[in-house]
């Protein structure tokens, strides 16, 4: 599904440093976690006075432990979705970032995010009712109801934050600390039927911030939003996100372009399943196919190629193997213009190819991609810019097996395959990645540029700023 997302909004997420993103109950619903207001809502079924109110819980402690329990039951079922790991992803990129989740289901903290407060605080937690001690609560369902504090033998009460009661003081100093120091503000899944989202917002803006909401409906936030973007959490934020971060990436290759004299030369290398050609295809997507990607792992030498140029493969020794292929080849098509002879064979075909392959090269970048790039100083030093594509291993290992199953192989065979040449692979392009000047990380969360502490983008007004404005680089 294409999804609509302007060029302002793509803008405002690349350029921001300071982030606070506000999550309501709409971001856990695609985790099959129901909503308070909307339709299956909670409070459609049950009467928050009778459930969620201290003189509720003075009147029958057993039965809203009865109905938290429940509550916590499905949230131990349930996974966090792709919106929650991309809001984890967003604390790593920015260098000021805080979020605000109105949820108690700690589906936050398990997809990862840590610089969050949860305002309403967790049903994971219970406070005791004679020494005010807060317990994690990790076992569901409960043993007793109500539960009781192992210390002290006080009744324990589900630490959240019910109606009637206060906000704790230092969490919204916090809070609106962090929204009036904001650059951007996202909202996401809360219709504003409890205030603070909106009053968050309303001080955020005032500050001069940039505010987007992200929501299946119209809500309390949008009429204080700069930007609506209408849909599922779990769809529009992974989408943003990846257009975001190669936006920001494609800055800075452009950048480094516009600077260079002559034809720019990047490299994207990795381990082995790291989805190194993927990236490299958003970004020449990304650049309307104004760069040329040229796919490094495929061509090699053959010995009888190597003879011919009078050199000779040492047996054993595949590094030289390749480590001449890739510096011609870089060489090459480093020449400024003109249609450019690789002197290489293709692997995939197990057998030269007679003709050495001529490429049409107009273009004032050029990205090549292949595991070893960076390995060999002869090469590197041919790279203007050495881009590492690092991936979380349980996902490389999953895209690997597939892909060797895809290519014949049985389940055990291709398992055995990844295990024997993948993991020495890896091994051996681990070397490659201190010679990087970017490295983008790749997880359930999708691309994620590592910013290095210090590196700090554009700030100001995002809103007025220019699509294409470039970030300063580092
Ligand atoms: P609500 O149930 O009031 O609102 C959920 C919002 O999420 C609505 O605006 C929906 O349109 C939107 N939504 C639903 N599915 C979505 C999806 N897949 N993607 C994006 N948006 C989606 O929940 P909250 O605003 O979180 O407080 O409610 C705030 C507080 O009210 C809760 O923390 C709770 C409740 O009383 C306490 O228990 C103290």
């Amino acid at each position: 599904m294409a999804l609509n997302i302007s060029g302002t909004v793509v803008t405002a997420l690349k350029r921001a440093n300071r982030v606070v993103v506000i999550t309501g109950a709409g971001i856990s619903a695609e985790s099959g976690i129901p909503t308070f207001r909307g339709v299956g809502g909670l409070w459609r079924t049950f009467k928050a006075e009778d459930l969620a109110t201290p003189q509720a819980f003075a009147r029958d402690p057993k039965l809203v432990w009865e109905w938290y329990d429940w509550r916590r039951g499905l949230c131990a079922k349930a996974e966090p979705n792709a919106a929650h790991r991309v809001v984890a992803a967003m604390e790593r990129f920015y260098h000021q970032f805080t979020l605000v989740t109105q949820n108690v289901d700690g589906l936050h903290g398990r997809a990862g995010s840590r610089r969050m407060v949860e305002v309403h605080g967790s049903v994971w937690r219970g406070r005791c009712m004679s020494c005010g001690a807060e317990v994690a609560l990790e076992q569901t369902p409960l043993a007793q109801l109500p539960p009781k504090h192992d210390g002290c033998g006080g009744v324990l009460r589900p630490a959240v934050v019910w109606f009637g009661e206060n906000y704790e003081r230092a969490v919204l100093e916090q809070t609106f600390t962090a929204a009036e120091q904001a650059q951007l503000v996202l909202v996401v899944g809360t219709s504003g039927g409890v205030s603070l989202p909106v009053d968050l917002v309303v001080q955020a803006r005032q500050a001069g911030a940039t505010v987007i909401e992200i929501n299946t409906e119209r809500s309390a936030v949008s009429r204080v939003a700069h930007e609506r973007l209408e849909g599922k959490a779990g769809e529009i934020l992974p989408e943003l996100w990846r257009r975001a971060q190669l936006s920001y990436l494609a800055d800075e290759i452009e950048t480094r372009a516009r600077r260079r004299e002559g034809r720019l030369m990047v490299g994207i290398a990795g381990p082995p399943g790291a989805g190194k050609s993927a990236l490299a295809e958003a970004l020449v997507a990304e650049f309307r196919n104004e760069v040329v990607y040229v796919p490094m792992d495929g061509f090699h030498f053959n010995n009888a190629r190597l003879e011919a140029l009078g050199l000779r493969a040492r047996k054993g020794a595949p590094e030289t193997f390749d480590r001449l292929a890739f510096e011609m080849a870089v060489g090459e098509l480093r020449k400024a213009a003109g249609p450019v002879k690789l002197p290489v064979y293709l692997r995939e075909l197990h057998e030269p190819v007679p003709e050495a392959l001529t490429v049409e090269v107009e273009t004032p970048i050029v990205i090549v991609e292949g595991n070893y790039l960076f390995l060999w100083p002869e090469v590197q030093g041919k790279l203007d810019l050495c881009i590492y594509l690092d991936c979380d291993a349980a996902l490389a290992r999953e895209d690997l097996i597939a892909r060797h199953q895809s290519g014949g192989l049985n389940a055990l065979a291709a398992e055995r395959k990844y295990e024997a040449n993948d993991r020495l692979n890896r091994e051996t392009v681990e070397a490659t990645r201190g010679a990087a000047q970017i490295t983008v990380r790749r997880d359930a969360a999708g691309w994620t540029v590592v910013r290095a502490a210090g590196t700090a983008g554009a700030t100001g007004p995002l809103r007025t700023a220019a699509e294409g404005d470039m970030m300063p680089v580092p």
